[in-house]
């Protein structure tokens, strides 16, 4: 009796171990999360939604951030998940406990309390810089995060907006992006901070225009990066990598203009993706 009671648990963990890890994000930005977990882990199957009719989120208020947070976790639940990952900064730092809440037994992994780790790992003055959307910003959860962690941390923050547009535009490299990094960071390279956490999807795209302004002495901490360790880790600890020889499945969905989302994805992904599945929340 035993040995089949152990037969199906295992059994059943294997199962579990082969289910995707889920991804949200408020649209294609979150890709840059998904790229890191793919290079840490190549053989995890991967769910991914993209609220691209909602973007974007980091110019909206708190109650709305946290009904989409939710409509977005119901969404991904019905794909039987093992994780899920907010790969949205702006709702690890709104709304993560909605996501919790919602997903129930279901570990969720957020961005900002990854990021703030990583952070204080990697510097070796406790002076630390934060950038992100005007919602992550002014929630101050990466403030806390970091306070919570460090009690001794200096923190220095601030709202990029139009970060997200640029990246977008795919202007990485543009001057036009560089006169706007002057104009935001200068203030956090005086504040003489030695790490700087890109606190938002899409600054990776932009990492190189960002460590340019800021110097060489100052760290750069990917909060996506961050995140992609935090999901090896759990996973691992709960003996739920996939160590299946299958090929890794993807499966991509939005709730608008797959089409766009589809021409945007590579530059965040890194690599070609299956044409994206339309979700309409009015037909949900
Ligand atoms: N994904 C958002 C974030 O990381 C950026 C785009 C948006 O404002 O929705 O905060």
């Amino acid at each position: 009796m035993e040995t089949t009671n152990s037969s199906t648990q295992n059994h059943s963990k294997r199962a579990l171990a082969e289910a995707p890890i889920g991804v949200f994000d408020s649209g294609v930005g979150g890709l840059t999360v998904v790229r890191r977990i793919v290079e840490r882990l190549p053989t995890e199957h991967i769910v991914y939604f993209g609220d691209t009719a909602r973007v974007p989120y980091g110019t909206k208020s708190v109650p709305t951030i946290r009904k989409y947070a939710a409509e977005n976790t119901a969404l991904l639940l019905r794909e039987s998940p093992k994780l899920i990952v907010v790969a949205c900064n702006t709702v690890s730092a709104l709304a993560l406990d909605v996501v919790q809440a919602v997903a129930a037994d279901i570990p969720v992994l957020g961005v900002v309390t990854a990021g703030a780790r990583l952070a204080l790992e990697r510097s070796t003055h406790r002076r630390i810089g934060v950038i992100g959307t005007e919602a992550t910003i002014a929630s101050q959860a990466y403030h806390r995060e970091l306070s919570r962690l460090c009690q001794h941390a200096t923190i220095v923050s601030k709202a990029c907006p139009l970060f997200v547009p640029l990246a977008e535009e795919g202007f990485t490299t543009h001057r036009a992006t560089h006169l706007i990094a002057e104009e935001y960071l200068s203030e956090l390279r005086n504040a003489g901070i030695d790490t700087l956490i890109l606190g938002c999807t899409h600054y990776p795209l932009l990492r190189s225009v960002i460590a340019d302004v800021m110097g060489e002495d100052v760290f750069i901490v990917d909060s996506a990066e961050a995140v992609a360790i935090e999901v090896e880790t759990l996973l691992t600890r709960s003996g739920l990598l996939n160590l299946s020889n299958t090929m890794r499945r993807t499966k991509f969905m939005v709730s608008d203009l797959p089409q766009k989302f589809h021409q945007l994805a590579e530059r965040f992904l890194g690599f070609a993706l299956s044409q994206p599945e339309l979700i309409l929340w009015d037909s949900l």
